[in-house]
């Protein structure tokens, strides 16, 4: 495998627009990790909806088009946030909508508060620590209604070298770890970088310690598979067989994290 030569991996505009254009060409994200988030997000006709590191707003923009009464980002980068408002606004959502500047690591409840339901996705690998970990959780759990849910994705990065050798070979997505362990140690970094040269730095977390910091947040962590779609794979001749191969390989994994129904928090 060719070592990495560098990778773009800035959350400002010009990071938005290749993540865009990643996240809507590459099939890992397009056939797999996209619909797999809708898929278990489900039915948002008519509900409160919370993006935890919104990004470009491509989630908030779809939640709206499909009948989100109110979508709610929140996301580090100020430039990101600058561009998804411009998005939505330009889509005709200004009024039913909102993107913030805000750490999604850190407890705080947002405007509308609490949310029928949370996405959260490819962002706490970014944590560096227990407490980071702690604190998306927290954080999902208080902006979360009772009985409401939240897709979470964990972006793992680990995969055997085989696996690894297979991913870039065929879908031209590198994955390595940075700091030379043995084995997986928690929050030791990986980075992985996309054909079209967006890539980023972030950290391996185990799945074991996502549940428990979810658990300790009074939320209910269950554990779903990655559902790709099967009706536009087919549709662009994807055979079953490779779009199960892709489905196994990426290095994510997802949960479904529930607020037990009257929970006082
Ligand atoms: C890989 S993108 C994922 C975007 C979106 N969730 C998606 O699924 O397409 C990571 C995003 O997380 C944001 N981010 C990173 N650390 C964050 C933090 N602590 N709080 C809020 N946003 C964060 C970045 O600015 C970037 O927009």
């Amino acid at each position: 495998m060719n070592k990495s030569d560098g990778f773009f991996t800035h959350y400002d505009d010009r990071g938005a627009v290749l993540y865009d254009e990643m996240t809507s060409s590459h099939p890992t994200h397009r056939l797999v990790m996209r619909p797999s988030i809708l898929y278990h997000l489900g039915n948002v006709e008519g509900l409160s909806v919370l993006d935890l590191a919104s990004g470009d707003g491509d989630f908030l923009l779809r939640l709206l088009a499909s009948g989100a009464e109110r979508a709610m980002g929140a996301d580090l980068s100020p430039e990101i946030v600058e561009l998804s408002t411009e998005k939505l606004a330009a889509a005709g959502f200004a009024g039913r909508s909102k993107v913030v500047v805000a750490d999604a690591s850190v407890a705080s409840a947002y405007e509308g508060a609490p949310f029928d339901a949370i996405l959260c996705n490819f962002v706490i690998c970014y944590s560096s620590s227990l407490s980071m970990v702690e604190g998306f959780c927290r954080n999902i759990a208080i902006n979360l209604k009772p009985g409401g849910h939240c897709v979470l994705t964990n972006s793992q990065g680990a995969l055997l070298s085989a696996d690894r050798e297979l991913m870039f070979t065929k879908y031209g997505v590198e994955y390595a770890e940075i700091d030379p362990v043995h084995g997986r140690e928690r929050f030791s970094r990986v980075y992985c970088k996309f054909p079209n040269s967006w890539g980023t730095e972030f950290h391996y977390l185990d799945t074991g310690l996502i549940e428990q910091c979810a658990r300790a947040a009074g939320l209910v962590p269950e554990r779903v598979p990655v559902v790709p779609t099967a009706d536009l794979a087919a549709s662009e001749r994807w055979s079953r067989a490779d779009l199960a191969e892709l489905s196994a390989l990426v290095p994510f994994q997802q949960w479904i994290l529930r607020a037990p129904a009257g929970a006082g928090r």
